[in-house]
């Protein structure tokens, strides 16, 4: 500090004080245009988005973020958020180009999915620095029971979660249910279901009507999953007593049938559609229930959720709390009394239930979420791991050896096979 000063000093009473002051002067007007000139060649990488979305100056900015790793399921959605999916607050940009603002650490946000949960290849799952101000967002659609978060490094790196979870901070549902004002009802983690007792439409009863079959399940997954299969089987043993009998269609039978040829045949054939779940995880309902709701075919759910978080009561039957003999006992009386079986559509007196919902995407409301309040509180999940894997779930990382049929437990605690 003494050597500054005497610096000072010497310079203040040296003839060449004013030149010293200009070449100072000088220089700092050049680190200046210096900036600026490299602030606006980085911004101009990503000018060309300002012109795809419409950018109203009354918002403060775009949202850039980043997604960590390739997604699928954003890569179609989210790069061209606006203006196909009409979202309300659309100044969002996803992006995979991790040098797009120069430094990553100029993301507003960064979007990780499952795959930054495991071990392997850790070091290109996460960054190595971090702004505090950035929002790390973990998303998944899949089932915490099939990749849970083990590793001590997932706790306290999540600042919001964006999953089919309904406590998520923005949940990710795989469909919509709207009364008859149009208005999202569920999923939610309450709802107040209302169902009229009024007969149902004449074109429904139609659809009814032509129906012989007792019911289908379409699988994906060939890999058997013993607890899902347990119970089928169990169902398949009380349903031929009934002269009745499931039709498994799917790439691992020899009944194959293409998207479209399915859900025709759903809806002409079937009293009931399986929307079995291949694990229990809390909310996890999957699109399974789709080929159900769309095609009047209605659904038998076995899952971890809370169904009625998510559904109508009585348009579903729940296998998790029936006995597979009085699950076979009400699909033999609904196919004999017609009036029984159209009960469980009168739902769709008050109800409709969509995949998609203009301006609803999940990714709208994110979008939504990052410019909100919200964005500016500073918060993170400190025990991720306890919240992800839910009650029991560390359990799930125990090696595989460990596990066989009957140390599998559910959600709640108790052993799956204690059920039935
Ligand atoms: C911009 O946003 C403001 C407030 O959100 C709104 O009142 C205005 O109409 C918008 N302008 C355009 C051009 O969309
Ligand atoms: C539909 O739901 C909204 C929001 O919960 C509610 O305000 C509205 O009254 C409901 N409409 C009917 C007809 O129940
Ligand atoms: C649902 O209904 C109950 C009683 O009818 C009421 O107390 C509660 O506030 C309602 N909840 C919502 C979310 O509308
Ligand atoms: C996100 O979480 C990290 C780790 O706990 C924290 O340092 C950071 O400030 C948080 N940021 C926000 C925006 O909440
Ligand atoms: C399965 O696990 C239970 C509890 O961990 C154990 O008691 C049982 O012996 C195991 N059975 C087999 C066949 O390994």
């Amino acid at each position: 500090m003494a050597y500054l000063v005497a610096l000072w000093k010497l310079l203040y009473h040296s003839k060449y004080f004013v030149k010293y002051v200009i070449y100072a002067l000088l220089f700092l007007l050049m680190c200046i245009i210096l900036h600026l000139w490299s602030t606006r060649y980085t911004s101009n990488n990503y000018a060309p988005d300002y012109r795809i979305f419409p950018y109203n100056e009354s918002n403060i900015g775009p949202r850039v973020i980043l997604v960590w790793q390739h997604y699928y399921m954003m890569v179609n959605k989210g790069k061209q958020i606006f203006p196909s999916l009409q979202c309300k607050v659309n100044n969002c940009i996803f992006t995979e180009d991790r040098y797009l603002l120069g430094d990553y650490l100029n993301f507003d946000a960064l979007i990780f999915t499952d795959s930054a949960l495991k071990q392997s290849g850790h070091l290109q799952n996460r960054p190595e620095r971090r702004s505090p101000s950035q929002i790390y967002i973990f998303t998944s659609i899949e089932s915490a029971y099939n990749i849970p978060a083990c590793e001590i490094y997932n706790d306290n790196f999540f600042n919001w979660t964006f999953t089919y979870r309904l406590d998520s901070d923005i949940p990710w549902p795989y469909f919509f249910v709207r009364n008859v004002t149009r208005d999202i009802v569920a999923p939610s983690l309450h709802v107040n279901w209302t169902i009229s007792k009024a007969p149902i439409a004449k074109s429904i009863k139609n659809i009814l009507q032509h129906k012989k079959k007792a019911a289908a399940w379409l699988v994906s997954h060939c890999e058997a999953d013993s607890l899902r299969d347990d119970y089928i089987s169990k169902l398949q043993g009380h349903l031929f007593h009934f002269s009745l009998k499931i039709d498994v269609y799917g790439g691992c039978t020899d009944r194959a049938c293409d998207d479209e040829n399915c859900e025709e045949m759903f809806s002409r054939d079937y009293f009931f559609y399986l929307a079995f779940e291949n694990s229990f995880s809390v909310d996890y309902v999957s699109e399974k229930i789709l080929h159900g709701y769309n095609n009047y075919v209605v659904p038998i759910v076995y899952g971890g959720a809370d169904y009625t978080r998510f559904l109508p009561p009585g348009s579903y039957l729940n296998a998790r709390e029936l006995h597979p003999y009085n699950l076979a006992y009400l699909i033999h009386e609904a196919m004999k009394n017609p009036a029984k079986y159209e009960a469980y559509f009168r739902w769709t007196n008050s109800y409709t239930l969509d995949a998609d919902v203009i301006g609803h995407h999940p990714l709208c409301h994110l979008c939504e979420a990052l410019n909100s309040k919200k964005a500016k509180r500073r918060r993170s999940y400190k025990k991720f791991r306890i919240w992800w894997n839910g009650l029991n779930g560390m359990k799930w990382c125990l090696p595989d050896d460990y596990w066989n049929e009957t140390s599998v437990v559910n959600v709640d605690g108790r052993h799956v096979f204690e059920m039935y």
